[in-house]
């Protein structure tokens, strides 16, 4: 499937009775690499429809390890990078719930300013504007990151949007730059938090 489909494509499938549709939007952090494995294919058999867009550096780790395709083929949905021409139609349906996962700090700092420079970050930035569906965030972030003076504005601007920051060391523990812990993203309790927000229909 294209992800620039034309103007006279079909309509994206529209929501229908027993479906949910996630709005997954990845940045360049560690565990997009695994998002395929890891989050989608999960997601997809507790019963969520994925629809997945990159921020462009993801996009580029994506595209150089061949994923951005094998995204769209578990999905059935073209896997967003670029923006479509004002031509096209939004190729993606509408969505009951919007995750970003994983979010770098770069992404989280563009979202708490409202900087939609980017297909990704223009999609989340309507989503915690519209306030029509939740919207969850699960920063990958180390404590330099944290440690930046803007970080905890950063993060009460998006509390107070009604963002869910999946944050502390339940989600994951903070370590220095470049020690990050060999252990893998907490998928399933953000599969959990997913689930309780949005239940299966
Ligand atoms: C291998 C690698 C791993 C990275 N991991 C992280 C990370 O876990 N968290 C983070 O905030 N930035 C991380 N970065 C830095 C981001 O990729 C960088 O800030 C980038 O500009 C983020 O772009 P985006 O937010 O538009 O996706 C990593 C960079 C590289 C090369």
């Amino acid at each position: 499937m294209s992800a620039h489909p034309q103007h006279d494509d079909p309509a994206p499938p529209r929501r229908g009775a027993g479906t949910r549709t996630l709005g997954l939007i990845v940045s360049a952090a560690g565990g997009a690499e695994r998002i395929r494995s890891a989050l989608v294919v999960p997601a997809i058999e507790r019963g969520w429809r994925v629809a997945v867009t990159l921020t462009p550096t993801a996009g580029s780790w994506l595209a150089d390890s061949g994923e951005i395709e094998a995204i769209a083929a578990v999905t059935g949905l073209p896997c967003r990078v670029a923006p479509r021409m004002p031509t096209q139609q939004p190729p993606h349906p509408p969505i009951d719930c919007f995750l970003v996962c994983p979010a770098s700090a770069n992404t989280i700092s563009k979202l708490a300013l409202g900087i939609g420079d980017s297909q990704a970050l223009t999609t989340a930035c309507e989503a915690i504007g519209a306030r029509t569906a939740p919207v969850v965030v699960f920063p990958k972030v180390n404590a330099a990151h944290v440690g930046h003076p803007a970080w905890q504005s950063h993060l009460t601007a998006l509390r107070r949007a009604g963002v869910r920051l999946l944050l502390g060391d339940e989600f994951w523990p903070l370590h220095p730059p470049r020690s990050a812990p060999v252990r893998d993203l907490p998928w399933r309790k953000i599969l959990g938090v997913l689930d309780d927000l949005v239940p299966a229909r």
